[in-house]
Parts: C-alpha cells; structure tokens; sequence
C-alpha cells in the first residue's frame, strides 16, 4: 500500500529499527526495491531525486505508485534533496507521499524558513517533510573535536529547528556522506551525537550516505572489467547500531547503482552474443534485490510489514 514518511517511520523510531529509501531511476530498480520488501515482510521507502525526476518523470513516478498501491507492505514515494518549495510542491502534485527539503547549505535561520514553508504546505495535503540540518561529508576519525563540530549536526540546534519548522524527520550530520569514497578504512560514524539527538527530540531521524559498499560487489566490479578506486561504505555493524540509537530513515542510492553495473557487465562478459536486453537488466534486477535483503537485514525492518 501506498503510505507516508510518517506512517513508517514512526514506527520505526519506537521499535528502534532502520527503514531503508533506496534511489530509483527506472522499473528494474523499482521493482528491486518493492517486490525485495514483499518477499522479507518489510515497510519501505522509495525515493527518487530531481536528477530522477528529470530522467524518468510522472512515467517513474507512476510505475512506483502503481507498484506500491498494489504492493502488500506499506511502500512511501519520496523526494530526495528537494532544492526549492517549488521542487516539493512539484512533487507532492506528482503523487509523492514525502518530500525533503534540503536548505542545509543556508545559515540556520534561512533553513528554518524554507523548511517551515515547505511543512505548512505539505501538512495541508496530508504529505510528511524531511529537512536536513549540519553538513554532510565524511569526516576522519583523528579530527580534533572543534572541527567535527563545525560539519555535525549539532543537538541543541537540533531541538530548535524541530521545534522552529514542525519537520516530521530529520537528516542530521553524523559523518556519513554520499558516494563509493567515505573514508579510508571504517568510515567513522558519530554514534554518541546520534543518541544524544535522539535523546533530545522524539522525531526519526535520517542518516544519508548510508551505502555499504560491500567489498564483494567492488570486488566484482573490478572482475567484470569496471574500474574504481579504493571504495569504502559504512560498517553494517555501525549502520545497525546507528538504528538502535535513533536513525529510522536510511539512504541507500550507491550500492543499488555498484549492483545494477555489475550485473550488467557480468551478463554482458558471460554472454557476449546475448543482444536480449531481458537477458541483460534481468541479471541487474536480481544482484540489486541480493543487496537490498542484505540491507533489510542490518536495518532490522525485515517481518516488521
Ligand atoms: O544523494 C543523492 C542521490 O545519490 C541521488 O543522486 O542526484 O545523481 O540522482 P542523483
Ligand atoms: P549513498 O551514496 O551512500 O548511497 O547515499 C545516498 C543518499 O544519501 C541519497 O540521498
Ligand atoms: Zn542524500
């Protein structure tokens, strides 16, 4: 069923477990992400970004509703990084039951207002708001703490931006950040900011730059022909501690396209007749629905639907 941020988020902080949003950008991710929560019994987001929007359109959009009305777990079709309250009203008449607004980069004061606007607007239809609060990028583990705290979310800012705005959930900075490179080694990941958030406010709270990265897949990548560095995701056991404390949103956009690439380039190797393109983003679809579970499985939202 089609449902809200809220309706599966809420539930997701008091049971204190995590709820992945995964990216999409067409059907075969799409129906990765929704028939995978099916199958394990899990409630989950679907999110797509502006760059998404301008790819894909109400045609996506419409294949992610479609899938989700008929689905049998409750499924929400969210904004990723909405940049303006034009770009969320957008979506919301697109059919999406949660949007972000993403005013990070302003001052504080700024922020508060764009993401007020936005809330009051969306409350009105019945659709829940992500804002987002300190600045996300990975941060080394040796930063003396002044300089950590000049890039993390801090808490007591936290209380008043939530207070301030009426944001359902929140996306604070905690050292992760987007893409395949977080860090040398184990990225690091604030745990004691998170609870002491968490302990200051009641609502979800949503960690971005959440991909693992599994060795196995880079490692597959490579084997298949694909070319990258040294990449490094989030730990899944500083990933499901990051739930325990709090984070019910999190954000998984780079191992879904690690994923998809390598089964599009394994199928293309093994078979290099093959010209079918079910033969080819088949393969992709299913690498995706592996690394999906896998996810589901960290997060602890599997049998929770
Ligand atoms: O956080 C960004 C997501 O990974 C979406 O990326 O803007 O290239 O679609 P995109
Ligand atoms: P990753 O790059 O870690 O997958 O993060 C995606 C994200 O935060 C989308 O908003
Ligand atoms: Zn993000």
């Amino acid at each position: 069923m089609l449902v809200t941020g809220n309706d599966i988020l809420i539930p997701a902080r008091a049971g204190q477990y995590g709820v992945g949003s995964f990216n999409t950008n067409n059907m075969e991710i799409t129906q990765a992400i929704i028939h995978t929560a099916e199958r394990l019994r899990s409630p989950v987001m679907v999110q797509m970004s502006e760059g998404a929007i301008k790819y894909g359109g109400q045609d996506l959009a419409n294949i992610v509703i479609d899938l989700a009305k008929r689905a049998t777990v409750p499924v929400a079709l969210h904004l990723d990084h909405g940049s303006s309250y034009e770009s969320a009203l957008k979506a919301i008449k697109m059919g999406f039951t949660s949007v972000m607004i993403d005013a990070s980069h302003h001052g504080f004061e700024d922020n508060v207002k764009e993401t007020k606007r936005v809330v009051e607007a969306a409350h009105a239809m019945g659709i829940s708001v992500e804002s987002e609060l300190g600045r996300l990028g990975g941060i080394e583990e040796h930063i003396v703490v002044d300089e950590k705290d000049a890039f993390l979310t801090d808490p007591e800012e936290a209380v008043q931006f939530i207070e301030q705005t009426g944001t359902d959930y929140l996306a604070i900075a905690i050292g992760t950040s987007h893409g395949a490179f977080k860090g040398k080694g184990r990225p690091y990941i604030d745990h004691a900011r998170i609870e002491k958030i968490a302990s200051l406010t009641g609502i979800p709270l949503v960690a971005h730059g959440s991909s693992g990265v599994p060795q196995e897949i880079v490692e597959r990548f490579r084997a298949a022909g694909g070319q990258i560095g040294e990449a490094a995701g989030i730990a899944d056991e500083d990933l499901q501690r990051a739930t325990q404390f709090g984070i019910a949103k999190v954000n998984v956009d780079t191992d879904l396209r690690l994923a998809s690439t390598v089964g599009i380039r394994e199928a293309l190797t093994a078979n290099p007749k093959e010209f079918d393109p079910r033969k080819i983003f088949g393969p992709a679809r299913d690498v995706m629905s592996q690394v999906i579970e896998h996810k589901m499985r960290v997060l602890g939202s599997v049998g929770k639907a």
